[in-house]
């Protein structure tokens, strides 16, 4: 075939697997790609082995195992005082990548526009455009990454059909409040819009901060789908696992896009994590302050370095500010980290559409503390 003509000619191999590949070829310290370098829990992997050994190795039900579903809508009424129905609104999906994938595909039709903020994550405009839909990008800038909401209101016209918001946000670790979801609610009620919210990074906010999460707001609920991902929650991305809950309507319309994308999700892991989120609850009500203390170990070890640390109010990253180092675009200092000085870290202007000219880095606090200590000596030498 001499000719191919690609459906997505634009996109490249992504950031994350650049900077981990150079990571391994230079044998740098890897801050770069999210994931936690310590494993899931030894009650988790348990119950998973037992679930294989004792034969429950077929299909789920295609919206989720039972128990699972029951013990989802019990986490969201702890979490969020909200009471949903788990066989009406909420669906396992395997990983929060999936959940988008078929949000996004239930709600965006030919030439839908979709508002985005960037940086944003990366799946969510190739499934936009897979869609048929259009993004339409509110740039977001350094060191605050505040929304405008005026801006966006400008944005919106008769094709607007979504909002996708990301909070806890990768990759600035900011958070909206509740000023923001309010503004969001006014919009999406006045204009008829849907809201995607990719909220992966829930359970993890610093400081006291409070996640905002859309299943606070009944009225921005009532248009919504929340997206989350137990492979952030229990140290196991390797198995992408997560769930996405939406009212009845439209859980309806993506349980048909679901059934024939994977049509169910890893029986064992689904038995494995219904059990977890029974027997040990406070495995996320101590996830904040597990992160929150790498986050301060980390950015007290480079409080002596040239870097200006931004805040990071949640996730698991940490952006840096390296203007008082180099002269270098953040993709050529990115490099030069990983081969020069032996840690690896992500840009930030591959997650812009219009790129940004902000000399800033992020790096992953997802690590043993022997790890952040010993990237961190190497970033204080610069
Ligand atoms: C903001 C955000 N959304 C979605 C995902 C995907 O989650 P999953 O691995 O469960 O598909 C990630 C993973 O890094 C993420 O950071």
């Amino acid at each position: 075939m001499s000719v191919f003509e690609s459906k997505l000619p634009e996109l490249k191999t992504s950031i994350f697997t650049e900077m981990s590949l150079m990571a391994s070829e230079y044998d740098a310290i890897n801050l770069s790609q999210g994931f936690p370098e310590f494993d899931t829990p030894e009650f988790l992997k348990n119950s998973i082995q037992n679930a294989i050994e004792s034969g429950k190795n077929q299909y789920a039900p295609s919206i989720g195992l039972p128990s699972l579903l029951e013990q989802v809508a019990l986490l969201i009424e702890r979490q969020y005082a909200t009471k949903v129905k788990a066989q009406d609104n909420i669906t396992i999906t395997s990983g929060a990548t999936e959940a988008l994938w078929g949000a996004i595909h239930t709600l965006v039709r030919q030439d839908d526009e979709v508002i985005i903020f960037d940086p944003a994550y990366d799946s969510y405009e190739p499934a936009v455009e897979l869609a048929g839909g259009i993004c339409r990008h509110v740039t977001l800038n350094a060191p605050d990454y505040q929304v405008d909401w005026d801006v966006v209101s400008q944005l919106i016209n008769k094709n607007t059909r979504a909002i996708i918001i990301n909070t806890p946000h990768n990759p600035t670790g900011t958070l909206l409040s509740e000023k923001d979801l309010q503004q969001l609610q006014n919009l999406v009620v006045e204009n008829e819009l849907y809201v995607i919210s990719d909220e992966v990074y829930e359970f993890m906010t610093f400081d006291n901060f409070r996640h905002e999460s859309v299943l606070r707001y009944p009225k921005l609920f009532e248009r919504a789908f929340v997206v989350s991902s137990f492979g952030k929650t229990y140290h196991c991305t390797g198995w992408k696992v997560g769930y996405i809950c939406a009212p009845k309507l439209l859980t309806q319309e993506f349980r048909k896009i679901h059934q024939y994308v994977t049509f169910s999700t890893f029986t064992p892991a689904q038995i494995g994590i219904s059990s977890m989120l029974q027997n040990h609850p406070q495995h996320i009500t101590e996830l904040s302050l597990f992160y929150q203390e790498k986050r301060d170990i980390l950015s007290n070890a480079l409080k002596k370095s040239r870097f200006k640390i931004l805040p990071s109010k949640g996730t698991y990253f940490l952006l840096l500010d390296y203007q008082a180092i180099s002269n270098l675009n953040d993709i050529e200092f990115c490099h030069w980290l990983t081969k020069k000085v032996g840690v690896a870290a992500i840009p930030l202007s591959p997650f812009y559409k219009n790129t940004t000219k902000d000399k800033v880095i992020r790096l992953c606090f997802a690590k043993n503390e022997s790890t952040l200590l010993a990237a961190a000596e190497k970033l204080c030498q610069l």
